[in-house]
């Protein structure tokens, strides 16, 4: 991304090898001097596409890319009769797996949380999400037959290529998510999956989240398709993503709302909590990192019963509690939590699903499929974090101490 003003061609080196460059010339040789011939490889990104425009900050242009990014994956990974445009190979690759290992950093590692219910209730196969950082040196028990799923925004994650590293010498099938053709762990692993995102500057990302997260709905429905199950079969995808492109497109037409919550709720707290249960609890966890990346609001995300075994001492007058409410299982339930932060001085905040919603909820998100409300949720959140920041004066996309990519481990 950084050097595409100069040149769109790029030469790979791999790691051990030493190169000699002169103004003629380029040579490659391994770590015994053997001379090495490799390629250049074309970078098609259009520089264009990461340039800022209007915007005062590129996570608010990222954050409103999010429906034509839907869009964009439903005609990369769909042909006109619906069919599903993923190699029939990786499918056959992962439905030969018994276990799915999906392993992440940050917020890829939040956008795994969601794809273990897709992966599990679509494609019906159990999956295990993992924190690259705590994997690479602490291999659970793995099933008989791993595949191991790579979701890295930038393929350069050195916490996650730690683990694709020993995946690869313990010889087990891998796919990598990524936005970055050509990435490290892109080139290393058995498959990759694009994004087709377009370039994320903002060093909190948000389009990558969403992204991965429809990537997964589509590899699980194709999965699920190809063991002959109902409920993948029956899952109308591209409808659904249609819906959700437009639900976003609702919320990010409605911004100022959210503006004005989060200057009346977050202004100058310097703690929050997000709660939610289920799948909303996942978001929750993705939408406090957020918070805390970008507006230094320390800021938890639990689960909505879990408050009440302890976190709930932390819970003074004006504190503010951010509640997502998606699922009519347990809709009650987090409202009866509500209440418990209520009574003990909560400035609370839900975000609650059209058909759940009532006078008092903030923030009514439009109908989608319940397996994709994060697509949906999560844009309010990703808005409180970018106005919560803003208004504090903070430089929004280079938040301190933080990197887009962290190649280190
Ligand atoms: C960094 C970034 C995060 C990102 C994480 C994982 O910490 O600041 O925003 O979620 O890396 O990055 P990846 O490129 O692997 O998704």
């Amino acid at each position: 991304m950084a050097m595409l003003n100069v040149t769109h061609d790029f030469l790979e080196i791999a790691d051990g090898e030493v190169v000699t460059i002169t103004p003629a010339s380029v040579d490659i040789e391994d770590a015994e001097g053997n001379k090495v011939e490799r390629a250049p490889f074309h970078v098609d990104t259009d520089a264009s596409a990461a340039e800022k425009g209007a915007y005062e900050f590129y996570m608010l242009k990222e954050i409103d890319e999010q429906p034509a990014v839907m869009r964009t994956l439903e005609q990369k990974y769909f042909d006109e009769a619906g069919n599903i445009l993923i190699d029939q190979d990786l499918r056959d690759a992962i439905n030969a797996a018994d276990r799915l290992y999906i392993v992440a950093a940050g917020t890829s590692y939040h956008a795994g949380l969601v794809g273990k219910e897709l992966f599990e209730k679509i494609a019906g196969v159990p999956t295990e999400v993992h924190v690259a950082s705590e994997f690479a040196y602490n291999m659970p028990l793995l099933s008989a037959k791993p595949f191991f799923i790579f979701l890295t925004q930038s393929g350069e994650t050195a916490d996650s290529r730690e683990v694709l590293v020993n995946v690869n010498k313990l010889g087990y099938p891998s796919l990598t998510i990524t936005n970055v053709p050509n990435s490290t762990l892109s080139r290393e692993a058995s498959y990759t999956l694009l994004l087709h995102a377009g370039p994320e500057i903002a060093v909190a990302s948000t389009k990558a989240y969403t992204g991965q997260i429809a990537v997964e709905a589509i590899l699980a429905k194709a999965m699920g398709q190809d063991k002959d199950l109902e409920v993948a079969k029956n899952f109308d995808l591209t409808g659904e993503l249609t819906k959700v492109a437009n639900g976003m497109q609702a919320l990010v037409d409605e911004k100022g709302q959210v503006e004005k919550l989060a200057a009346d709720v977050l202004g100058t707290t310097r703690n929050a909590f997000y709660i939610g249960r289920g799948i909303d609890y996942d978001v929750a966890l993705e939408a406090a990192l957020k918070l805390k990346e970008v507006s230094y609001v320390q800021t938890e995300g639990f689960a909505s019963g879990e408050l009440k075994h302890g976190t709930i001492a932390l819970i003074e007058k004006g504190t503010p509690v951010i509640a997502i409410i998606t699922d009519p299982k347990t809709a009650a339930h987090t409202r009866s939590n509500v209440q418990e932060v209520v009574a003990r001085g909560a400035n609370v905040i839900s975000i609650a699903a059209e058909g759940l919603a009532t006078d008092k909820d903030q923030i009514v998100l439009p109908e989608v499929h319940p397996l994709l409300t994060p697509l949906v949720s999560v844009v309010s959140g990703q808005l409180l974090a970018y106005y919560t920041s803003k208004q504090r004066g903070y430089d929004v996309d280079k938040p301190r101490n933080l990197a887009k990519s962290v190649t280190v481990e």
